[in-house]
C-alpha cells in the first residue's frame, strides 16, 4: 500500500499533469487565480465578469480595450506548463482586426528578458505574432506572408487555439483550421516567417493573459470563454 501511494504521489508530479488549465468563468472570475495585467501604466481598460456572453454556459470575461498603450489590460494565469503549451480559448470580437498593430494575448517571455512579450494580436488585417524584443512579426507583413493568415471574425464565437513547443516551434489554429503563416517548426522552411527565424529565441512563457492592447487609436471589446492552458492539445 505504501508503495502504491508512493508511486501514484510521484505520477502526479510528472510534466504533463501539472500545471493544467481549465476555466468557464461558470462560478465567477476568481481575481486571485485570474490577475488582471496592464503593465507600465492602466487607463481606461477594464476587466469583468459577463452573464450576458457566453461560448458555453452562461458566463464569459469581458475585456473592454481602450486605445494607445496604456488603454491596455489584460487578464490571465501564471500557471503554465514547462514543456509544450496548448492553450485554447473561445473569444468573440466586438470589431475585426485594422491595419493597425494590436494584439489580445500577450505573454511575458523569459527568452526575450525582463518585460518583453510574446504577443498574440493583429496588423495588416490579419492575425499574427509580434516579439517585443525585435518587433519581428510572424508572418512576415509582406502580401504573400499576409495572405498566410487569416482575419478574425467579428461578433461571433471563434475557436483560437496554438502551440508553443520548447524548440521554437510555434502552431495556431483558428476553428480547428491550421494557420499556415502562424506555423514555424525548426529545420521546416517557412517562406513567410523570415523575419521570425532572423533570431534564435525559443519562446518561454511564464504567463498568458487574455485583454487588448493597442499601439495607435484602435478601441475593441473581447469576450474570452472556455480556456485551457494544458501540455497537449486539447482541441475546440
Ligand atoms: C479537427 O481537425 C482534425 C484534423 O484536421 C480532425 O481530425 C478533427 O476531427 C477535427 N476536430 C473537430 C472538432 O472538428
Amino acid at each position: 500500500m505504501l508503495r502504491q501511494g508512493a508511486l501514484l504521489a510521484l505520477l502526479a508530479l510528472l510534466p504533463g499533469s501539472i500545471a493544467q488549465v481549465s476555466e468557464g468563468f461558470e462560478n465567477g472570475l476568481d481575481t486571485a487565480a485570474w490577475p488582471t495585467y496592464a503593465p507600465d501604466c492602466s487607463q481606461g481598460g477594464s476587466v469583468a465578469l459577463d452573464s450576458t456572453q457566453a461560448h458555453s454556459g452562461k458566463n464569459s470575461v469581458k475585456v473592454n480595450g481602450a486605445g494607445g498603450y496604456c488603454g491596455h489590460i489584460f487578464f490571465g494565469t501564471t500557471k503554465v506548463p514547462s514543456g509544450d503549451i496548448y492553450v485554447r480559448t473561445w473569444l468573440k470580437a466586438s470589431k475585426a482586426l485594422t491595419d493597425s498593430h494590436v494584439t489580445f494575448i500577450t505573454m511575458p517571455d523569459a527568452a526575450q528578458g525582463a518585460k518583453k512579450h510574446l504577443r498574440i494580436g493583429g496588423q495588416s488585417k490579419i492575425l499574427m505574432y509580434n516579439r517585443e524584443t525585435d518587433d519581428a512579426t510572424l508572418p512576415d507583413l509582406s502580401p504573400n506572408g499576409i495572405a498566410a493568415s487569416k482575419a478574425l471574425p467579428a461578433n461571433a464565437w471563434q475557436c483560437f487555439e496554438y502551440h508553443l513547443g520548447p524548440d521554437g516551434t510555434v502552431e495556431t489554429w483558428l476553428n480547428n483550421v491550421t494557420i499556415a503563416g502562424l506555423t514555424v517548426k525548426p529545420g521546416t522552411a517557412n517562406a513567410n516567417a523570415a523575419q521570425w527565424q532572423r533570431s534564435t529565441v525559443k519562446p518561454k512563457p511564464t504567463a498568458i493573459y487574455f485583454g487588448w492592447e493597442s499601439y495607435g487609436g484602435d478601441t475593441n471589446t473581447f469576450w474570452y470563454d472556455d480556456i485551457s492552458v494544458s501540455s497537449t492539445r486539447v482541441g475546440c
